[in-house]
C-alpha cells in the first residue's frame, strides 16, 4: 500500500491494537496521530513512528470528552494540514456480572467504547465532508455479536459501534466517504493477558485456525479497508478472529 503524504488519526493508538495499526500504517509513509490518555505513551510511541521517515505527533485526550475530541480533530487538522483516516480503536473493559455492575462500570465503558467512537467521527466529519473524501474503520469485537458472561457492557459498546458504522455508511456514502468496523477475536495485547491459563486454553480451543491473534492480523486489514482496494466496500464488519465466529 502506498500512503504517503496521507494522515491517519488513531485512537487509543499508544499500545496494543493501535500502535500495531500506527507501525503499520506508518511503514506504509502514512503520517500519524497518536491519541490517547497518556501524554508520556503518546509522544513515546509517535517518536518510534517517525523512525519510518513520516510526521507523527502525540495528542493526550480521554476520547469520552467531546470537548477534547473536538479540540484534538481540529489541532491535528491544522497540524497536519488534512485529515485522510479516522481508526476509532481506543476501548476498555470493566468486567462484572450484571447484579455487580454498578451505573458507573456501566457508563464508563460506554462512554469510552461508543461514545468515543461518536465524539471524533464529530471531530472530523465536517473535514470529510468539505473534501468529499475520508475513511472512517472502527474497532468492533466479536463479542458485540456473540456476547459474553461478564462483559455485558462491553458486549453493548461493541455491538453499538456495528449499528452507528451501518448507519454512518448510508449517511456518508454519496459523500465518498467509506464507514467500516473490524471485529477482533482474542487477540494477545495488555487488555487480555490477565486472562488466567485455564481460560487461555479453553478460548484457543474455540479457535479453528488454532492460535491467537496478533496486532497485525489486526492492522492487516485495517490497512486494507483504509487502502484504495477496498474502494467498494462500505458499512462492512470484518471479523478478524481465526475463525472463531462464523455468522
Ligand atoms: N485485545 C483483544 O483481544 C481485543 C479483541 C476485540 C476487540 N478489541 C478492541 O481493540 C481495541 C484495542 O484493544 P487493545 O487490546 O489494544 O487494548 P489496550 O492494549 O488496553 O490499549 C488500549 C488503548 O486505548 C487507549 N485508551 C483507553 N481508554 C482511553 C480513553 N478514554 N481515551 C483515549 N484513549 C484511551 C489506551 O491508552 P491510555 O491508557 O493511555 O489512554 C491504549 O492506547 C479496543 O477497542 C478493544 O475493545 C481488543
Amino acid at each position: 500500500m502506498d500512503f504517503a503524504g496521507k494522515t491517519a488519526l488513531i485512537t487509543g493508538g499508544s499500545r496494543g491494537i493501535g500502535k500495531g495499526i500506527a507501525q503499520e500504517l506508518a511503514r506504509n509513509g502514512a503520517n500519524i496521530a497518536v491519541v490517547s490518555r497518556s501524554r508520556e505513551s503518546v509522544d513515546k510511541t509517535a517518536a518510534e513512528l517517525e523512525k519510518n521517515g513520516v510526521k507523527a505527533r502525540g495528542y493526550a485526550c480521554d476520547v469520552s470528552s467531546f470537548e477534547e475530541a473536538e479540540r484534538v480533530g481540529q489541532e491535528v487538522i491544522e497540524q497536519f494540514g488534512g485529515l485522510d483516516f479516522l481508526v476509532n480503536n481506543a476501548g476498555i473493559t470493566n468486567d462484572k456480572l450484571i447484579l455487580r455492575m454498578k451505573p458507573n462500570d456501566w457508563n464508563e465503558v460506554l462512554a469510552t467504547n461508543l461514545s468515543g467512537v461518536y465524539n471524533f467521527v464529530k471531530a472530523v466529519a465536517p473535514q470529510f465532508i468539505r473534501q468529499r473524501r475520508g475513511r472512517i474503520v472502527n474497532i468492533s469485537s466479536i463479542i458485540g455479536q456473540i456476547g459474553n458472561a461478564g462483559q455485558s457492557n462491553y458486549a453493548a459498546s461493541k455491538a453499538g459501534i456495528v449499528g452507528f458504522t451501518k448507519s454512518l455508511a448510508r449517511e456518508f456514502a454519496s459523500r465518498g466517504i467509506t464507514v467500516n468496523a473490524v471485529a477482533p477475536g482474542y487477540i494477545t495485547t495488555g487488555m487480555t493477558e490477565s486472562l488466567n491459563e485455564n481460560a487461555r486454553q479453553a478460548m484457543l480451543q474455540m479457535i479453528p485456525l488454532k492460535r491467537f491473534g496478533t496486532s497485525q492480523d489486526v492492522a492487516n486489514v485495517v490497512t486494507f479497508l483504509l487502502s484504495d482496494r477496498a474502494d467498494y466496500i462500505t458499512g462492512q464488519v470484518i471479523n478478524c478472529d481465526g475463525g472463531m465466529v462464523m455468522c
